[in-house]
């Protein structure tokens, strides 16, 4: 089964988006590097994003059949949305929660994430590489058997 990679709203518009926050790169770029490494690490990726919260929730839904492990970045919705953490909450395998900047060095509001009550792993301030971290730590958590 492939890994879901997550992406929740706004980026779409990484790239033109706070490029000095977030970088010049864009997410198909950053899908485009994931799907390099995946291969390296013969595992599959599904890479989406969503601006809606609801639309996310289901991919979650949809992984428990689907997906052997979650990538999530929920952008925003880190700080807000109980509904995806419930949703992770009934997936069973890894969960690794990733943010290109570093959440702890910015707004207090971005410091608290309810995704991390339930992520096995977080990843913040690595810029974009942060997603190819993610992938080669679920490699080595599928590796062990989850
Ligand atoms: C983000 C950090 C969030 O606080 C912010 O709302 C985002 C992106 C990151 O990748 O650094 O949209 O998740």
């Amino acid at each position: 089964k492939p890994i879901f990679v997550l992406n929740g709203p706004n980026l779409n518009l990484l790239g033109l988006r706070q490029p000095e926050i977030y970088g010049a790169e864009t997410l198909a770029d950053v899908a485009a590097r994931c799907a390099a490494l995946a291969d390296d690490l013969g595992l599959g990726i599904d890479f989406r994003q969503s601006n809606h919260e609801g639309a996310l929730v289901e991919m979650i839904h949809e992984a428990r059949d689907a997906a052997s492990a979650i990538v999530i970045n929920p952008a925003a919705y880190t700080h807000t949305s109980v509904a995806i953490l419930d949703a992770l909450h009934a997936f069973e395998g890894p969960v690794i929660e990733v943010h290109i900047s570093n959440v702890h060095k910015r707004e207090s509001f971005r410091h608290h994430s309810y995704v991390s009550l339930r992520a096995d792993g977080v990843i913040a301030g690595c810029g974009t590489d942060g997603y190819l971290l993610a992938l080669r730590r679920v490699a080595t958590l599928l590796a062990k058997g989850g």
